[in-house]
């Protein structure tokens, strides 16, 4: 459970998500790195009373909003401290439920398919393509959507990265892998993994200072 060490001292670098957005909405999702920046939960294209699974919720602000629409909406994440923030804030929220897992043993062990099973810079971008795409599908349910959001590739640097994640200036970082592609090689694990229809795109980054866009993708069973 190394990662899950990683990851818990992730959670404590980050802060919670603010109490409301920028139109004042006090849930919301979010799938780039932005504030209100990007599309929402519409990408899912949940039908009403739909079923969804969050693969790396972290703090679940976009599971919990999608509980408020009305979607049976869960969320699995690896971290302890995650998932304890996640409780503090949204535990009650009707229609929502929360798990600790490792999400490869999740979705062995899962006896239900979803409609839309998606993950904002988490468990597809911090795992093995190779076997994430394949269980995720199986879990799909049919015309069902995968979605995933991640930081673009740096240019030459494709395939598994290391990810430091920082402890104090006395301690090495924690170590987490992450996988890289550009959107056409993950159309192309998409198509080999049984989803025949991929979107896949880099949406740029909101004017002003930062650059760096928000891989996008969505792929139907
Ligand atoms: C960068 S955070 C993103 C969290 C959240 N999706 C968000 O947008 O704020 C990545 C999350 O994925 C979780 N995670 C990473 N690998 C995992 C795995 N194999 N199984 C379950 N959760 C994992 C981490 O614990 C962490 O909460």
């Amino acid at each position: 459970m190394s990662d899950a060490l990683a990851w818990n001292t992730y959670a404590r670098t980050r802060p919670e998500r603010r109490p409301v957005n920028a139109a004042g909405q006090p849930t919301w999702f979010n799938w780039t790195q932005y504030p209100d920046h990007g599309p929402g939960a519409e990408l899912l294209g949940l039908p009403a009373g739909g079923t969804a699974l969050d693969l790396g919720c972290g703090k679940g602000g976009n599971v919990a909003h999608l509980a408020t629409l009305g979607v049976r909406a869960t969320g699995v994440d690896i971290s302890p401290a995650q998932l304890d923030a996640a409780r503090v804030r949204w535990g009650g929220t009707p229609g929502l439920s929360l798990a600790r897992a490792e999400a490869h043993d999740f979705l062995r062990g899962a006896g239900e398919k979803w409609d839309a099973i998606y993950s904002v810079y988490g468990v597809v971008w911090f795992t093995d393509p190779a076997v994430t795409l394949p269980l995720v599908r199986e879990r799909l349910r049919p015309g069902g959507v995968l979605a995933f959001s991640q930081r673009p590739p740096t240019p030459g640097c494709y395939g598994c990265q290391a990810s430091y994640i920082p402890r104090g200036d006395d301690e090495d970082p924690l170590v987490v892998k992450r996988w890289d592609h550009e959107p056409e090689t993950w159309r192309k694990l998409l198509h080999e993994s049984g989803y025949p229809d991929v979107s896949a795109r880099v949406l740029p980054a909101p004017p002003g200072r930062r650059k760096v866009g928000t891989l996008i993708i969505t792929a139907r069973a």
